[in-house]
């Protein structure tokens, strides 16, 4: 196995972290941005007391300028980064009809205009050194849909775009561009969906509950593997049954 560099976006979030901490057992090496510094010391803290060494650096992936300095202070740390995680993300769920222009600015810069601000930076040195990995973390939202999330599903079906475009253009270059799309975790956003209204989604899920940030991060820990370099442009659909379109 080759130890490898990654960075992983809004790694401290349910999802994330499990996602740091998978890529970190598979022995690399792994950072990732922070917009308040005292929760991300204590975060990276708790984590070093469970023995996970992670860089932290600051940065805003909604702003070209703040993400281009992130991208180089994780860099700084530690190296050229052979794994991207395009993995930040929020909701400002609300029926369209409703909808804010702020409400949509907010989620469509953070979800999806970071895949350009962080990715930008970045791919210059993965086809130099013929090696990469980027995976965006999309949702079931993005596939099929979702009442109140008009601005987050216009988002995540905007990531898979982004990735099967990049896919072809690097694929010449040791570079795979994949899509997870992870249905209904167990983390503080779905968590934030009214309890009544959660109630009703995880009754829909086949496999009768929701799923473990764990098991999303098994599937990024698999792309992002060496023996994956012929798996470019999926879009991987990890939703407990919830929605099997193809
Ligand atoms: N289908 C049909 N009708 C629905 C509906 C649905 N899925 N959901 C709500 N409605 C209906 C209600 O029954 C209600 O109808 P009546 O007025 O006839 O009683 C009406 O919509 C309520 O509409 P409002 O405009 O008043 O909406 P609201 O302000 O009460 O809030 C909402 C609506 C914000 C969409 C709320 O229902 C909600 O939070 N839904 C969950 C959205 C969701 O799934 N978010 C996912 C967050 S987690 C995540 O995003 C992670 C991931 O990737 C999976």
């Amino acid at each position: 196995m080759t130890a490898r560099t990654a960075l992983v976006t809004g790694g401290i979030g349910g999802i994330g972290t499990a996602i740091c901490r998978h890529l970190a057992q598979a022995g690399h090496k792994v950072a990732t941005n922070y917009r308040d510094e005292a929760k991300a010391r204590a975060w990276r803290d708790a984590q070093k007391s469970e023995g996970f060494d992670f860089a932290i650096v600051p940065g805003d992936v909604s702003d070209t300028t703040s993400a281009e300095a992130m991208v180089k202070a994780a860099e700084d740390l530690i190296g050229g980064i052979d794994i991207l995680v395009n993995n930040a993300g929020i909701t400002r769920d609300t029926t369209f009809h409703k909808m804010t222009a702020l409400q949509w600015q907010e989620v469509i810069n953070t979800n999806l205009n970071s895949c350009f601000n962080v990715t930008r930076p970045i791919i210059d040195g993965m086809r130099n050194r013929k090696w990469g990995r980027i995976i965006q973390i999309s949702s079931i939202n993005g596939q099929k849909g979702q009442y109140g999330q008009a601005n987050y599903a216009a988002s995540k079906a905007g990531m898979h775009g982004f990735t099967i475009s990049l896919a072809q253009e690097n694929a010449k270059f040791g570079i795979t561009v994949n899509t997870v799309s992870p249905g209904y975790v167990l983390t503080e956003m779905v968590r934030a969906v009214p309890e009544d209204v959660r109630a009703k989604i995880a009754a829909q899920i086949p496999v009768g509950r929701l799923g473990e940030p764990d098991e999303i991060a098994y599937a990024v820990g698999f792309l992002a593997d060496e023996r994956a370099s012929w798996i470019t442009g999926a879009n991987l659909s990890i939703n407990g049954g919830h929605y099997m379109g193809w």
